[in-house]
């Protein structure tokens, strides 16, 4: 099942092949969403700094009933924070918030402050310093392991020349009509976990015909073939739900898409409106040419 499956990263830790997303769950409702995919058997949380949840989230994590060591929880350091002394100061306000000894995992959230992302800009300096931070509070045991989100191979590049330790996941925008073929290929080569952000597409999928037909085939879920998809990739998905049913559905996806269907997949058509979700900037339209 796939909840009790796991990847391991270049540093050995095991990560849960499932994490719930918990973008838009308010912190209010956070521990009992946390509760509820606990019982349901999830066993990896992705929050951030941004979802300002954090508190939320940890309070569930630490009510939930299952040991910390059987739970896996990822935050994100503010994509605005680009000098060391804010992001440390940032990593311990994670902690605190969160109300934990320690971090499984923690990402630099962009490379570009949100204002500026995907600008052309790289900010390799800024990103050292933030990745200097993570390094540290890696080293000193308040963080398990450490990557990036939003990262494109230059800027994933950046840290292997010049870190002292490699980033052990890239989390990226990946779903049926956007793959990131490149990102894949470099994370593979350099033994970077690729984590599949808004692997439903922000629910802008759900209703696309030709992919409910192909679900329709394997008798499941557009949600649950769009999970699929991201693991068939050698991805790890992270939906995000706190509806206990929908939390069930995408959960239950051990099934297996065949090499044309797969194909098929790699090259749906793009998402031509992200809805409402259209203006945050990972959705804005400024994709690489791959991820088209
Ligand atoms: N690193 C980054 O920059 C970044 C950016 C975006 C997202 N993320 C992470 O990735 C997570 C997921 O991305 P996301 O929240 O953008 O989108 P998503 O998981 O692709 O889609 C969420 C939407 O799909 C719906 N949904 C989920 N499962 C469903 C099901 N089985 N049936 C029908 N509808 C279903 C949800 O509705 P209900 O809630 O009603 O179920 C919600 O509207 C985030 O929560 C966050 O943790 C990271």
């Amino acid at each position: 099942m796939i909840l009790h499956d796991t990847f391991t990263l270049s540093n050995g830790v095991s990560i849960p092949k499932l994490g719930l997303g918990t973008w838009f769950i308010a912190d209010d409702k956070a521990a009992q969403a946390v509760c509820d995919a606990v019982a349901i058997g999830y066993r990896h949380i992705d929050t951030a700094q941004a979802y300002e949840n954090e508190r939320g989230v940890g309070a569930g994590l630490r009510s939930c009933g299952v040991p910390r060591d059987e739970l896996f929880v990822t935050t994100k350091l503010r994509a605005e924070f680009k000098t060391y002394t804010a992001s440390t100061a940032a990593i311990d306000g994670s902690l605190r918030d969160l109300g934990l000894d320690h971090i499984d995992l923690m990402i630099i959230h962009s490379p570009q402050p949100w204002a500026k992302f995907k600008d052309g800009e790289h900010f390799f300096e800024g990103n050292l310093e933030a990745w200097r931070a993570l390094e540290d509070a890696y080293k000193a045991g308040k963080l398990r392991a450490i990557g990036v989100s939003n990262f494109d191979p230059v800027d994933v590049d950046n840290l292997l020349e010049n870190g002292s330790v490699k980033p052990m996941v890239n989390q990226v925008l990946a779903h049926v009509g956007n793959t990131p073929v490149s990102v894949i290929a470099h994370g593979r080569a350099n033994g970077v976990l690729i984590e599949a952000y808004s692997p439903v597409a922000h629910g802008a999928i759900l209703n696309e015909p030709s992919i409910a037909a192909l679900a329709g085939k394997y008798g499941v879920s557009v949600a649950q073939l769009c999970i699929r998809y991201c693991l068939e990739l050698g991805m790890l998905p992270l939906p995000k739900t706190a509806n206990p049913a929908h939390l069930r559905e995408n959960a239950a996806v051990d099934f297996k898409i065949a090499a044309d269907d797969l194909e098929t997949l790699k090259t749906a058509a793009p998402i031509a409106n992200y809805g409402s979700a259209s203006h945050f900037p990972v959705f804005s339209g400024k994709l690489d040419a791959d991820q088209r």
